[in-house]
């Protein structure tokens, strides 16, 4: 007759365990990599701040970001339509704009004017969340032959609530027009019920969430493992006690 709780398998199971851990760490991560691919070719925008002052002198609107515009536009030296990417230099940028009670704009003018960038954000004073409803960009860049315009003033992007600010440490992009979209990069804004100069508590997006999620699965997958091995453990212990009963 074999006795089952003689030589403990509780060591042999812990090692197993460990390298469970880590396949499924390894491959959660990559998994979620891959949906936020970096641009190795141009690299990351510096990032800026940004504010805004009303007529008193107080700060009104605050931003922290670095911005990336993907603008595609006709070449007039290649005569056809081609696609650029372009980091917006904070030290080259200057930011102005206005703030009122349910809207406010940032404007972004690189140096020579080639470059006018406008945010407005939109406050719903009932509820108390706003969100970035538009966005304007006109620029006159070496190759175009013509000015660049785009603009959308239906858009629903950065939603937060009024006091408080709005945080993404993620890449989000965010699509404009057919021709534009923005990549921004370590983005802090709060365009409403500033207090202070300060940003108000940061209110995380979703791809922020989903990157703490990462350990939190893990964890949970190590702790419900653990517990499995132990109940093993226990029940194998358990009958091995009751055989040395009945023998
Ligand atoms: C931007 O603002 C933050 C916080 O106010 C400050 O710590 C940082 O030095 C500023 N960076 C630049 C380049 O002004
Ligand atoms: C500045 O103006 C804002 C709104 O325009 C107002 O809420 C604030 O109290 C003013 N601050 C000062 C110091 O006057
Ligand atoms: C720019 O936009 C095009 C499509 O509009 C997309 O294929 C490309 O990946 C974007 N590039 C960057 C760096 O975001
Ligand atoms: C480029 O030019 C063509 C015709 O010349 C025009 O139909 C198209 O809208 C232009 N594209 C952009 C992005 O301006
Ligand atoms: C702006 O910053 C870039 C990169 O940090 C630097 O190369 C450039 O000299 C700066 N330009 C000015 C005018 O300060
Ligand atoms: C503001 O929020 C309230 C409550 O959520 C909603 O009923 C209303 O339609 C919103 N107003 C606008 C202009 O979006
Ligand atoms: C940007 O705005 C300034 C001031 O309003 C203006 O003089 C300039 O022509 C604009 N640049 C473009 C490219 O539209
Ligand atoms: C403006 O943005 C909205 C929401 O992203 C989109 O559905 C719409 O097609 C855009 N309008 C234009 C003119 O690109």
């Amino acid at each position: 007759m074999t006795q089952p709780g003689h030589s403990h398998p509780l060591s042999l199971s812990l090692g197993l365990l460990l390298l469970l851990a880590a396949a499924l760490h390894q491959s959660l991560a990559t998994s979620l990599q891959t949906t936020a691919a970096p641009h190795k070719d141009l690299g990351r925008p510096e990032r800026g701040n940004y504010t805004v002052t009303n007529s008193n002198g107080t700060v009104c609107l605050m931003a922290r970001m670095g911005l990336q515009l993907n603008v595609s536009f006709n070449s007039s030296s290649q005569g056809k339509t081609v696609l650029d990417v372009v980091n917006l230099q904070p030290n080259l940028t200057k930011s102005s704009g206005s703030c009122d009670t349910d809207t406010a704009s940032l404007v972004l003018t690189t140096d020579g004017e080639k470059t006018n960038l406008t945010f407005s954000f939109s406050l719903n004073v009932t509820s108390s969340k706003y969100h970035l409803s538009g966005v304007t960009l006109s620029a006159l860049w070496p190759d175009m032959s013509v000015p660049f315009n785009a603009q959308n003033s239906s858009l629903d992007y950065l939603r937060g609530t009024l006091g408080r600010s709005y945080m993404c440490r993620e890449e989000q992009t965010l699509d404009v027009a057919k021709e534009l979209s923005i990549n921004t990069f370590q983005l802090q804004v709060q365009p409403f019920g500033i207090t202070g100069d300060q940003f108000g508590a940061a209110e995380e997006c979703q791809l922020d969430e989903d990157d703490m999620l990462i350990p939190i699965i893990v964890g949970a997958a190590l702790a419900g493992l653990v517990l499995i091995v132990l109940v093993a453990y226990l029940i194998g212990r358990k009958r091995s006690h009751a055989g040395y009963q009945t023998i």
